[in-house]
Protein backbone atom coordinates (compact mmCIF):
# COMPACT_ATOMS: atom_id res chain seq x y z
CA UNK A 1 0.00 0.00 0.00
CA UNK A 2 1.32 3.71 -0.73
CA UNK A 3 -0.33 6.68 0.40
CA UNK A 4 0.10 10.04 -0.92
CA UNK A 5 -1.00 13.22 1.07
CA UNK A 6 -1.46 16.13 -1.44
CA UNK A 7 -1.02 18.58 1.36
CA UNK A 8 -1.54 23.08 1.17
CA UNK A 9 -4.62 23.02 -1.40
CA UNK A 10 -5.39 26.53 -1.08
CA UNK A 11 -9.42 25.07 -2.45
CA UNK A 12 -10.61 22.34 -2.67
CA UNK A 13 -13.57 21.47 -4.92
CA UNK A 14 -15.10 18.44 -3.26
CA UNK A 15 -18.46 18.35 -4.98
CA UNK A 16 -19.78 16.79 -1.58
CA UNK A 17 -21.99 19.20 -0.23
CA UNK A 18 -21.81 18.07 3.55
CA UNK A 19 -18.30 18.95 3.43
CA UNK A 20 -16.93 22.50 3.77
CA UNK A 21 -18.74 25.34 2.81
CA UNK A 22 -22.46 23.18 2.22
CA UNK A 23 -22.53 24.20 -0.96
CA UNK A 24 -22.80 21.98 -3.91
CA UNK A 25 -19.28 22.12 -4.78
CA UNK A 26 -18.37 21.64 -1.05
CA UNK A 27 -15.51 24.12 -0.70
CA UNK A 28 -13.12 23.83 1.91
CA UNK A 29 -9.74 25.65 2.04
CA UNK A 30 -6.22 25.36 3.29
CA UNK A 31 -6.97 21.76 2.86
CA UNK A 32 -5.52 18.16 2.22
CA UNK A 33 -6.22 14.86 0.63
CA UNK A 34 -4.76 10.96 1.09
CA UNK A 35 -5.24 8.97 -1.31
CA UNK A 36 -4.16 5.15 -1.27
CA UNK A 37 -3.88 2.87 -3.57
CA UNK A 38 -5.64 4.76 -5.94
CA UNK A 39 -8.93 5.84 -3.59
CA UNK A 40 -9.14 8.39 -1.61
CA UNK A 41 -8.47 7.54 1.94
CA UNK A 42 -9.04 10.60 3.73
CA UNK A 43 -10.33 14.36 3.35
CA UNK A 44 -9.55 17.71 5.51
CA UNK A 45 -7.72 20.68 7.15
CA UNK A 46 -3.76 20.68 6.04
CA UNK A 47 -2.23 19.96 9.40
CA UNK A 48 -4.95 17.16 10.62
CA UNK A 49 -3.67 14.77 7.95
CA UNK A 50 -2.50 11.30 8.91
CA UNK A 51 1.27 10.30 8.31
CA UNK A 52 1.75 9.03 4.74
CA UNK A 53 4.27 7.49 2.73
CA UNK A 54 4.71 10.70 0.33
CA UNK A 55 3.34 14.09 0.55
CA UNK A 56 3.05 16.41 -2.70
CA UNK A 57 3.10 20.53 -1.75
CA UNK A 58 0.28 22.39 -3.81
CA UNK A 59 1.63 25.47 -2.91
CA UNK A 60 -2.15 26.95 -2.13
CA UNK A 61 -3.15 26.15 -5.93
CA UNK A 62 -6.85 24.77 -6.29
CA UNK A 63 -7.39 21.16 -6.72
CA UNK A 64 -10.79 19.54 -7.79
CA UNK A 65 -12.12 16.09 -8.96
CA UNK A 66 -10.94 15.16 -12.34
CA UNK A 67 -12.99 16.25 -14.99
CA UNK A 68 -15.87 13.33 -16.39
CA UNK A 69 -16.06 13.41 -19.70
CA UNK A 70 -19.18 11.91 -20.96
CA UNK A 71 -19.66 12.12 -24.63
CA UNK A 72 -16.54 12.26 -27.15
CA UNK A 73 -16.14 10.18 -30.46
CA UNK A 74 -12.25 9.84 -30.27
CA UNK A 75 -11.88 6.67 -32.12
CA UNK A 76 -11.77 8.37 -36.21
CA UNK A 77 -9.36 8.86 -38.64
CA UNK A 78 -9.20 12.01 -40.77
CA UNK A 79 -10.04 15.99 -40.65
CA UNK A 80 -12.71 18.45 -41.52
CA UNK A 81 -10.78 21.86 -41.17
CA UNK A 82 -12.39 22.62 -44.71
CA UNK A 83 -15.89 22.21 -43.68
CA UNK A 84 -15.44 24.29 -40.52
CA UNK A 85 -13.95 26.78 -42.42
CA UNK A 86 -16.88 26.87 -44.80
CA UNK A 87 -19.21 26.90 -41.88
CA UNK A 88 -17.41 29.89 -40.59
CA UNK A 89 -18.17 31.53 -44.34
CA UNK A 90 -21.66 30.90 -43.76
CA UNK A 91 -22.38 27.29 -44.88
CA UNK A 92 -24.65 25.28 -41.88
CA UNK A 93 -24.11 22.37 -41.00
CA UNK A 94 -25.47 18.84 -41.92
CA UNK A 95 -25.14 15.79 -40.13
CA UNK A 96 -24.36 14.12 -44.01
CA UNK A 97 -20.64 15.32 -42.77
CA UNK A 98 -20.47 12.33 -40.66
CA UNK A 99 -20.08 10.65 -44.08
CA UNK A 100 -16.74 12.15 -44.81
CA UNK A 101 -15.34 10.83 -41.47
CA UNK A 102 -16.99 7.47 -41.74
CA UNK A 103 -14.85 6.79 -44.99
CA UNK A 104 -11.85 8.06 -43.43
CA UNK A 105 -12.04 5.87 -40.67
CA UNK A 106 -12.80 2.27 -42.15
CA UNK A 107 -9.86 2.84 -44.57
CA UNK A 108 -7.79 3.18 -41.27
CA UNK A 109 -5.95 0.47 -39.91
CA UNK A 110 -6.70 -0.93 -36.01
CA UNK A 111 -2.88 0.81 -35.41
CA UNK A 112 -3.62 3.32 -36.83
CA UNK A 113 -6.84 4.26 -35.43
CA UNK A 114 -5.05 3.15 -31.83
CA UNK A 115 -2.14 6.12 -32.47
CA UNK A 116 -4.80 8.89 -33.22
CA UNK A 117 -6.85 7.68 -30.21
CA UNK A 118 -3.84 7.47 -27.78
CA UNK A 119 -2.96 10.97 -28.68
CA UNK A 120 -6.63 12.48 -28.04
CA UNK A 121 -6.88 10.92 -24.65
CA UNK A 122 -3.31 11.99 -23.79
CA UNK A 123 -4.62 15.52 -24.74
CA UNK A 124 -7.44 15.17 -22.47
CA UNK A 125 -5.60 14.11 -19.36
CA UNK A 126 -3.37 17.40 -20.25
CA UNK A 127 -6.20 19.38 -19.65
CA UNK A 128 -7.38 17.55 -16.36
CA UNK A 129 -9.93 14.74 -17.78
CA UNK A 130 -9.88 11.80 -15.67
CA UNK A 131 -13.07 9.72 -17.15
CA UNK A 132 -14.13 9.34 -20.34
CA UNK A 133 -16.89 8.29 -22.35
CA UNK A 134 -16.27 7.06 -26.06
CA UNK A 135 -18.47 6.28 -28.91
CA UNK A 136 -18.50 4.60 -32.10
CA UNK A 137 -20.25 5.96 -34.81
CA UNK A 138 -17.78 6.14 -37.47
CA UNK A 139 -17.81 2.93 -38.85
CA UNK A 140 -21.30 1.70 -39.78
CA UNK A 141 -20.48 -1.62 -40.55
CA UNK A 142 -20.87 -4.70 -38.31
CA UNK A 143 -16.67 -5.03 -38.31
CA UNK A 144 -16.20 -1.75 -38.18
CA UNK A 145 -18.12 -0.58 -35.43
CA UNK A 146 -16.83 -3.49 -33.38
CA UNK A 147 -13.26 -2.81 -34.05
CA UNK A 148 -14.07 1.20 -33.07
CA UNK A 149 -15.42 -0.04 -29.51
CA UNK A 150 -12.72 -2.76 -29.09
CA UNK A 151 -10.14 0.33 -29.04
CA UNK A 152 -12.25 2.30 -27.08
CA UNK A 153 -12.41 -0.37 -24.34
CA UNK A 154 -8.53 -0.36 -23.93
CA UNK A 155 -8.39 2.93 -23.07
CA UNK A 156 -12.13 3.80 -21.82
CA UNK A 157 -14.97 1.75 -19.77
CA UNK A 158 -17.59 3.89 -20.48
CA UNK A 159 -18.30 2.90 -24.07
CA UNK A 160 -21.18 3.61 -26.68
CA UNK A 161 -22.47 1.71 -29.58
CA UNK A 162 -23.33 4.62 -31.72
CA UNK A 163 -24.37 2.61 -35.04
CA UNK A 164 -27.03 5.10 -35.36
CA UNK A 165 -25.15 8.20 -35.68
CA UNK A 166 -26.24 8.11 -39.72
CA UNK A 167 -27.56 5.96 -42.38
CA UNK A 168 -24.28 5.12 -44.21
CA UNK A 169 -24.04 5.88 -48.21
CA UNK A 170 -25.03 2.15 -48.78
CA UNK A 171 -28.26 2.33 -47.46
CA UNK A 172 -29.05 5.61 -48.32
CA UNK A 173 -32.28 3.88 -50.71
CA UNK A 174 -33.02 1.50 -47.80
CA UNK A 175 -32.99 2.70 -44.37
CA UNK A 176 -35.37 0.50 -43.13
CA UNK A 177 -33.23 -2.29 -43.94
CA UNK A 178 -30.03 -0.15 -41.90
CA UNK A 179 -32.20 0.48 -38.36
CA UNK A 180 -32.77 -3.34 -38.83
CA UNK A 181 -29.07 -4.55 -39.05
CA UNK A 182 -28.12 -1.90 -36.11
CA UNK A 183 -30.84 -2.84 -34.03
CA UNK A 184 -30.00 -6.91 -34.98
CA UNK A 185 -26.98 -8.45 -35.64
CA UNK A 186 -24.48 -5.34 -35.25
CA UNK A 187 -25.79 -4.50 -32.04
CA UNK A 188 -25.10 -8.48 -31.03
CA UNK A 189 -21.77 -7.95 -32.31
CA UNK A 190 -21.54 -4.86 -30.37
CA UNK A 191 -23.33 -5.51 -27.02
CA UNK A 192 -20.35 -7.10 -25.35
CA UNK A 193 -17.73 -4.47 -25.97
CA UNK A 194 -19.95 -1.67 -24.86
CA UNK A 195 -21.65 -0.12 -21.98
CA UNK A 196 -23.80 2.07 -23.34
CA UNK A 197 -26.08 1.85 -26.91
CA UNK A 198 -26.73 6.06 -28.68
CA UNK A 199 -28.68 7.13 -31.45
CA UNK A 200 -28.77 10.19 -32.93
CA UNK A 201 -32.25 11.52 -33.23
CA UNK A 202 -32.46 14.60 -35.89
CA UNK A 203 -33.62 15.36 -39.42
CA UNK A 204 -31.41 13.67 -41.40
CA UNK A 205 -30.34 10.72 -39.08
CA UNK A 206 -33.01 8.83 -37.12
CA UNK A 207 -36.74 9.30 -36.45
CA UNK A 208 -38.19 8.39 -33.53
CA UNK A 209 -39.48 5.13 -34.16
CA UNK A 210 -36.50 3.91 -35.31
CA UNK A 211 -34.82 5.42 -32.11
CA UNK A 212 -37.08 3.49 -30.29
CA UNK A 213 -36.66 0.06 -32.21
CA UNK A 214 -32.60 0.21 -31.51
CA UNK A 215 -32.72 1.68 -27.94
CA UNK A 216 -35.14 -0.94 -26.97
CA UNK A 217 -33.23 -3.62 -28.91
CA UNK A 218 -30.46 -2.25 -26.79
CA UNK A 219 -31.65 -2.27 -23.32
CA UNK A 220 -32.75 -5.67 -24.18
CA UNK A 221 -29.07 -6.58 -24.15
CA UNK A 222 -28.56 -4.74 -21.12
CA UNK A 223 -26.84 -1.89 -22.28
CA UNK A 224 -27.89 1.92 -20.60
CA UNK A 225 -29.41 4.21 -22.97
CA UNK A 226 -27.91 7.59 -24.18
CA UNK A 227 -29.52 10.02 -26.65
CA UNK A 228 -28.26 12.83 -29.17
CA UNK A 229 -31.58 14.82 -28.65
CA UNK A 230 -32.54 18.07 -30.04
CA UNK A 231 -29.18 19.11 -31.51
CA UNK A 232 -30.21 21.07 -35.07
CA UNK A 233 -33.67 22.13 -34.46
CA UNK A 234 -36.84 20.85 -32.13
CA UNK A 235 -37.54 17.47 -32.26
CA UNK A 236 -39.15 14.10 -30.25
CA UNK A 237 -35.19 12.99 -29.01
CA UNK A 238 -35.83 14.58 -24.95
CA UNK A 239 -39.30 13.20 -24.76
CA UNK A 240 -38.25 10.09 -26.02
CA UNK A 241 -34.83 10.02 -23.87
CA UNK A 242 -37.04 10.77 -21.04
CA UNK A 243 -39.49 8.11 -21.68
CA UNK A 244 -37.38 5.31 -22.11
CA UNK A 245 -35.46 6.90 -18.87
CA UNK A 246 -32.35 6.96 -20.82
CA UNK A 247 -28.99 8.35 -18.55
CA UNK A 248 -28.62 11.35 -20.50
CA UNK A 249 -30.37 13.63 -23.19
CA UNK A 250 -27.16 14.92 -25.05
CA UNK A 251 -26.60 18.66 -26.83
CA UNK A 252 -30.53 19.86 -25.56
CA UNK A 253 -30.09 23.33 -27.93
CA UNK A 254 -33.79 23.47 -29.06
CA UNK A 255 -36.12 22.93 -26.22
CA UNK A 256 -39.63 23.36 -25.76
CA UNK A 257 -41.26 24.19 -22.08
CA UNK A 258 -42.51 20.01 -22.39
CA UNK A 259 -38.69 18.98 -23.33
CA UNK A 260 -37.50 21.10 -20.42
CA UNK A 261 -40.73 19.74 -17.60
CA UNK A 262 -39.39 15.84 -19.25
CA UNK A 263 -35.98 16.45 -17.91
CA UNK A 264 -37.11 17.93 -14.35
CA UNK A 265 -39.52 15.37 -13.64
CA UNK A 266 -37.33 11.81 -15.36
CA UNK A 267 -33.81 11.02 -13.72
CA UNK A 268 -32.39 11.86 -17.63
CA UNK A 269 -29.55 14.03 -17.44
CA UNK A 270 -29.58 17.31 -19.79
CA UNK A 271 -25.64 16.97 -21.20
CA UNK A 272 -24.71 20.21 -23.03
CA UNK A 273 -21.83 20.79 -25.09
CA UNK A 274 -21.04 24.09 -26.12
CA UNK A 275 -18.19 23.24 -28.02
CA UNK A 276 -20.68 21.92 -30.55
CA UNK A 277 -22.51 25.16 -31.13
CA UNK A 278 -18.79 27.38 -30.83
CA UNK A 279 -17.97 24.88 -34.02
CA UNK A 280 -21.53 25.19 -35.86
CA UNK A 281 -22.22 28.64 -35.02
CA UNK A 282 -25.36 27.83 -33.27
CA UNK A 283 -27.49 29.24 -30.91
CA UNK A 284 -26.13 28.21 -27.46
CA UNK A 285 -28.59 25.45 -24.91
CA UNK A 286 -29.77 27.82 -22.34
CA UNK A 287 -28.54 25.98 -19.11
CA UNK A 288 -30.27 28.54 -16.79
CA UNK A 289 -33.68 27.92 -17.91
CA UNK A 290 -32.68 23.69 -17.28
CA UNK A 291 -31.68 24.48 -13.91
CA UNK A 292 -33.93 26.70 -12.93
CA UNK A 293 -36.61 24.33 -13.87
CA UNK A 294 -34.62 21.80 -11.52
CA UNK A 295 -33.10 19.61 -14.20
CA UNK A 296 -29.84 18.12 -13.86
CA UNK A 297 -26.73 19.98 -16.38
CA UNK A 298 -23.55 18.05 -17.36
CA UNK A 299 -21.12 19.40 -19.36
CA UNK A 300 -19.08 17.68 -22.02
CA UNK A 301 -16.90 17.71 -25.01
CA UNK A 302 -18.77 16.16 -27.66
CA UNK A 303 -15.13 15.85 -29.25
CA UNK A 304 -15.51 14.84 -32.61
CA UNK A 305 -14.09 16.03 -36.12
CA UNK A 306 -17.47 17.60 -37.23
CA UNK A 307 -19.05 19.62 -34.21
CA UNK A 308 -16.74 19.88 -31.80
CA UNK A 309 -13.17 19.52 -32.61
CA UNK A 310 -11.50 20.41 -28.69
CA UNK A 311 -11.06 17.90 -25.98
CA UNK A 312 -10.64 20.88 -23.57
CA UNK A 313 -13.45 20.69 -20.20
CA UNK A 314 -12.11 23.77 -19.34
CA UNK A 315 -12.85 25.38 -22.73
CA UNK A 316 -16.53 23.84 -22.46
CA UNK A 317 -16.67 25.19 -18.86
CA UNK A 318 -15.56 28.65 -20.13
CA UNK A 319 -18.24 28.65 -22.85
CA UNK A 320 -20.96 27.05 -20.49
CA UNK A 321 -20.16 30.30 -18.18
CA UNK A 322 -20.67 32.90 -21.33
CA UNK A 323 -23.04 31.41 -23.28
CA UNK A 324 -25.08 28.62 -21.48
CA UNK A 325 -25.96 31.20 -18.45
CA UNK A 326 -24.09 28.65 -16.15
CA UNK A 327 -22.28 30.50 -12.60
CA UNK A 328 -18.23 29.05 -12.74
CA UNK A 329 -19.49 27.10 -9.70
CA UNK A 330 -22.08 25.18 -11.42
CA UNK A 331 -20.38 24.61 -14.65
CA UNK A 332 -17.34 23.25 -12.39
CA UNK A 333 -19.44 21.00 -10.93
CA UNK A 334 -21.58 20.21 -14.25
CA UNK A 335 -18.39 18.85 -16.12
CA UNK A 336 -17.26 16.87 -12.88
CA UNK A 337 -20.20 15.40 -10.49
CA UNK A 338 -22.72 16.31 -13.15
CA UNK A 339 -20.50 14.14 -15.85
CA UNK A 340 -20.20 10.96 -13.09
CA UNK A 341 -24.34 11.58 -13.20
CA UNK A 342 -24.59 11.41 -16.52
CA UNK A 343 -22.56 8.14 -16.32
CA UNK A 344 -24.69 6.67 -13.24
CA UNK A 345 -21.35 6.58 -11.70
CA UNK A 346 -20.53 7.61 -8.16
CA UNK A 347 -17.15 6.76 -7.75
CA UNK A 348 -15.80 9.86 -9.78
CA UNK A 349 -16.35 13.30 -10.35
CA UNK A 350 -16.30 13.91 -6.43
CA UNK A 351 -13.44 14.07 -4.08
CA UNK A 352 -14.67 11.60 -0.74
CA UNK A 353 -12.89 9.01 0.79
CA UNK A 354 -13.88 5.81 -0.82
CA UNK A 355 -13.97 7.28 -4.29
CA UNK A 356 -11.32 7.53 -7.09
CA UNK A 357 -8.87 9.02 -5.91
CA UNK A 358 -9.25 11.17 -9.25
CA UNK A 359 -7.40 14.75 -8.57
CA UNK A 360 -7.08 17.25 -10.65
CA UNK A 361 -4.40 20.49 -9.89
CA UNK A 362 -5.29 24.22 -11.43
CA UNK A 363 -2.75 26.21 -11.25
CA UNK A 364 -4.49 29.02 -9.89
CA UNK A 365 -6.30 29.37 -6.40
CA UNK A 366 -9.42 28.65 -6.77
CA UNK A 367 -12.29 27.21 -9.54
CA UNK A 368 -13.76 30.30 -11.19
CA UNK A 369 -10.33 30.95 -12.88
CA UNK A 370 -11.17 28.01 -14.93
CA UNK A 371 -14.09 30.80 -16.31
CA UNK A 372 -12.28 33.63 -15.44
CA UNK A 373 -8.61 32.73 -17.66
CA UNK A 374 -10.13 31.56 -21.39
CA UNK A 375 -7.86 29.65 -23.06
CA UNK A 376 -5.29 29.24 -20.31
CA UNK A 377 -4.26 25.81 -19.63
CA UNK A 378 -4.65 25.80 -16.28
CA UNK A 379 -5.94 22.36 -15.69
CA UNK A 380 -3.88 19.15 -15.22
CA UNK A 381 -4.24 15.30 -13.82
CA UNK A 382 -2.36 15.45 -10.53
CA UNK A 383 -3.54 11.89 -9.66
CA UNK A 384 -5.59 9.29 -11.29
O1 LIG B 1 -22.49 14.98 -31.51
N1 LIG B 1 -24.63 14.86 -33.64
C1 LIG B 1 -24.10 13.86 -34.05
N2 LIG B 1 -22.83 13.53 -33.87
C2 LIG B 1 -21.80 14.46 -33.66
C3 LIG B 1 -21.34 15.07 -34.93
C4 LIG B 1 -20.51 14.14 -35.67
C5 LIG B 1 -19.90 14.67 -36.92
O2 LIG B 1 -20.33 15.69 -37.51
O3 LIG B 1 -18.94 14.00 -37.34
C6 LIG B 1 -22.21 15.46 -32.60
O4 LIG B 1 -22.26 16.66 -32.81
FE1 LIG C 1 -21.94 13.65 -30.20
Amino acid sequence: MTSVLYDAIGELVTCDPTVGDGSPLGLLHDAAVVVEDGRIAWLGRSGDAPATDDRVDLGGRCVIPGFVDSHTHLVFAGQRSAEFAARMAGEPYTAGGIRTTVGATRAATDGELRTLLDARVAETRRQGTTTLEIKSGYGLRVEDEVRMLRLAREVAAETTFLGAHVVPEEYRHDPESYVRLVAGEMLEACAPHARWIDVFVEDGAFDADAARVILEAGRRHDLGLRVHANQLGPGPGVQLACELGAASADHCTHLTDHDVAALTDSGTVATLVPGAEFSTRSPYADGRRLLEAGATVALASDCNPGTSFTSSLPFVIALAVRECGLTPAEAVWSATAGGATALRRDDVGRIAVGARGHLTVLDAPDHVHLAYRPGVPLASVLAG
